[in-house]
């Protein structure tokens, strides 16, 4: 090996690319390499990419063609590309001639003897899938202490029509519980007060006799863990069974995100996406009976090829009825290998397909503006996260249901769970003050108060 070098890892993408981030900093950390947060100050520069559109893919082809100009300044620097596109594109990325190494998302662990190898003169690229890859045995290096990301699964084999995700990340793989869990307890112990189960399809997961209930319920119950997260949900395999853990658990946070892609039944059948409209409606109304108040959020697609005014006002019309708390509208874009990128009929103008974004996401503000207006006056427990962007003396953290809060405090409030009373709200940003006495929390520390005081 030839000695510890300094990296930066810049990530695109959702969250399991950050999660990868964290899983190669600990592959990279127990080789003695460090992490450093400015690809000035880096001897190798990863690009950790996101394929799922096509604008995502080419603004990551173009920032790495920016970060290039660190090996202009400083030779010897190392540029790679990790990722989606890594393992969409492999060696056509070496036709850009100032990258050093390329690997895929199966091969995370070979990292070092990839920097080996390139510091030998040679260009590599590790793109292969591994069917049993799925870095049970490694110690991801977190960044961020009180919330972690923990993958339980890897990959996909929903194979929805417009999707590039199995084709990127190969087969769906499980880890096992005990490992999970292990490592959700040295998350804890590492001071984690809330995890997020992460997986493309987190709900269909599978190992042994343990299904995603079973898991879920089983970190819910982690010693010391206050909240526990899901994503991303598919709605074919929420289970009843499902919507009784979250019920059951406290510690479980209200809020489910369940993509619905599309209000049509013709489009989400060309979509491959395994159920109709009428199926996601009962799942809906199964978990809000279940769990009243619980936050929900939805991916959409709009411009699938063959939406007509009628599809798209049907999705209007479901966005309208469900009334989501927060929804993320994309524009299809065609993606290679996929079945939909091949339909050449009824392809909707993109000029189109904007106008349907824009009216949904008008759409959107308003409810979801109407939600955080409900939480103004009211108190809240917040997970402190870190110092607000903006503003001295503040401090940002999230509640239960996933909504942003800014408060006055400083550094030491940092992964406490406080109680907040809510007293407006700009933009999508609630803003409050701490207020202990009026709330699970504050609850719960008066009664810790008062058994001290008994003691
Ligand atoms: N596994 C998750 C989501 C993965 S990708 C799920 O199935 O819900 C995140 C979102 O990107 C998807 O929910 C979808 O709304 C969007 N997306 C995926 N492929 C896309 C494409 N080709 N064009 C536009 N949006 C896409
Ligand atoms: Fe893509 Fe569908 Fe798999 Fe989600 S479930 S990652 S949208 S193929
Ligand atoms: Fe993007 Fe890959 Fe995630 S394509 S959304 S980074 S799984």
């Amino acid at each position: 090996m030839s000695g510890p070098k300094r990296y930066y890892i810049e990530t695109y993408g959702c969250q399991m690319n950050v999660a990868d981030a964290e899983l190669m900093g600990g592959v990279l950390k127990r080789e003695g390499h460090v992490r450093v947060d400015d690809p000035a100050e880096a001897e190798v520069v990863i690009v950790n990419t996101c394929a799922i559109r096509d604008h995502a893919e080419q603004r990551v082809i173009g920032r790495v063609g920016q970060l290039n100009m660190h090996k202009l300044e400083r030779p010897g620097v190392r540029l790679g590309v990790a990722g989606c596109v890594a393992k969409e594109l492999g060696k056509e990325l070496l036709e850009l001639a100032h990258v050093d190494f390329v690997v895929g998302p199966d091969s995370y662990r070979h990292l070092p003897e990839v920097l080996d190898r390139v510091d030998e003169g040679e260009r590599v690229v590790l793109d292969r899938f591994s069917r049993s890859e799925n870095y049970e045995d490694l110690e991801p290096y977190r960044i961020e202490r009180c919330a972690a990301w923990i993958t339980i699964m890897r990959g996909c084999d929903k194979f929805c029509s417009y999707c590039i995700v199995p084709f990127t990340r190969g087969r769906e793989k499980c880890r096992s519980p005990e490992g999970i869990l292990e490592e959700v307890r040295r998350a804890v112990q590492d001071g984690a007060r809330e995890v997020t189960l992460l997986g493309q399809n987190v709900n269909s997961y599978r190992s042994g006799d343990w299904d995603f209930p079973d898991l879920l319920s089983a970190v819910a119950q982690v010693d010391g863990l206050r909240r526990v997260r899901f994503t991303t949900s598919h709605p074919w395999d929420f289970t009843p069974r499902l919507v009784d853990a979250i019920a059951n658990h406290p510690t479980i946070c209200e809020h489910v995100h369940l993509p619905v892609q599309s209000g049509s039944d013709r489009i989400l059948a060309a979509m491959r996406r395994e159920h109709t409209v009428a199926w996601y409606r009962e799942r809906v109304a199964m978990l809000r009976e279940a769990v009243p108040g619980c936050a929900l959020s939805t991916d959409v697609i709009v411009g699938f090829p063959g939406e007509t005014d009628a599809d798209f006002q049907a999705t209007f019309d479901l966005m309208s009825e469900v009334r989501y708390n927060f929804a993320y509208v994309f524009v299809y874009s065609p993606r290679p290998h996929t079945p939909a990128a091949a339909i050449r009929d009824d392809v909707v103008p993109h000029e189109a397909a904007v106008e349907r974004l824009e009216a949904l996401n008008a759409l959107q503000r308003g409810i979801g503006t109407a939600y955080l207006l409900e939480k103004v006056g009211t108190v809240q427990d917040v997970l402190v996260q870190g110092e607000a962007k903006r503003g001295l003396g503040l401090v940002a953290g999230w509640t239960e249901q996933r909504e942003t809060v800014v408060l006055p405090g400083d550094r030491a409030l940092v992964g406490e769970i406080v109680a907040v009373r809510i007293s407006g709200l700009s933009g999508i940003t609630l803003h409050g003050e701490v207020d202990r006495t009026d709330s699970r929390e504050g609850e719960k520390l008066l009664e810790l108060a008062m058994l001290d005081a008994s003691a």
